[in-house]
């Protein structure tokens, strides 16, 4: 059985891209097969992100051009030896229809046990469409109340359309932001944003070095401990939420 997750959010720059790829290395590293799909078109990143970026020889533009396979446009992670992306078009036009992602979800299926679909933020319609296809939506925000209530309203949505299978996660949380009488704390988030919690990811300088790297986190950082947990939450393991520690 395979799982398609979307990581979605309102606000640009909460920290999509990195959560997916994060979410991969950790999966991955447990031994699942695991692809990303990359479909912030124009803003290819994750290619830097996995330490792909000199591999790349065709990507989703290429697949939406007829130009090869879904295949062929699939590359395979170095690091990782479980984990492959198709990384964006690089032409920040490209347009990609609902019924060519559900092809290559439907493809995909087949062989990978995770597949990863990092969206572009906000209420564009290939969110949707991508979104109709998840088996779970991961939607990310910052502690900061604009992206609060940019989560709550692309929530509110997904349920309009029917998709129910919503988690929460609160990414870039330092302690100080609460201190700073913008936001109450982690409750307030969850009970604005109105879906259930499945993990929280510190504000972790190590995101930034891995990423712009292209290597995995270290296994001693913050930010690994809070991917360990979510990815195992994904799995459906019951994995206690331990942000007071992250946070201390
Ligand atoms: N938990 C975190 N702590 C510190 N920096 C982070 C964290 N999550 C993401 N970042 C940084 O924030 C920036 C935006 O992240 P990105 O994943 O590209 O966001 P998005 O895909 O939502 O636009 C990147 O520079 C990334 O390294
Ligand atoms: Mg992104």
């Amino acid at each position: 059985m395979s799982k398609i997750i979307a990581v979605t959010s309102g606000k640009g720059g909460t920290g999509k891209s990195s959560i997916c790829a994060e979410l991969g290395f950790s999966l991955a590293k447990q031994g699942h097969r695991t692809l990303i799909i990359e479909l912030d078109f124009g803003l290819r990143c994750l290619d830097i992100m996995l330490g792909v970026k000199d591999d790349i020889v065709y990507d989703l533009g290429s697949v939406i051009e007829g130009k090869c396979d879904v295949y062929k446009a699939t590359t395979q992670v170095k690091l990782a030896s479980n984990l492959s992306i198709i990384c964006a078009p690089e032409d920040p036009f490209s347009k990609v229809d609902a019924e060519t992602i559900k092809n290559i979800c439907t493809e995909m299926r087949k062989y990978y046990e995770y597949i990863i679909v990092d969206t572009s933020a906000g209420t564009n319609e290939s969110v949707f469409d991508v979104v109709e296809q998840s088996d779970l939506i991961l939607i990310n925000t910052t502690p900061d109340p604009i992206c609060v209530r940019d989560a709550r309203t692309m929530s509110d949505e997904f349920y309009k359309r029917g998709n129910k299978k919503q988690r929460l996660i609160i990414n870039k949380v330092d302690p100080d932001i609460f201190r700073a009488d913008i936001i109450g704390d982690l409750d307030e988030i969850i009970d604005t944003v109105g879906v259930q919690l499945i993990g929280v990811i510190p504000s972790d300088p190590a995101i930034v070095i891995s990423t712009g790297k292209g290597i995995p986190l270290p296994s001693n950082s913050n930010a690994f401990k809070a991917f360990d947990a979510i990815s195992k939450r994904v799995k459906g393991e019951d994995v206690p939420l331990s942000f007071k520690v992250l946070l201390a």
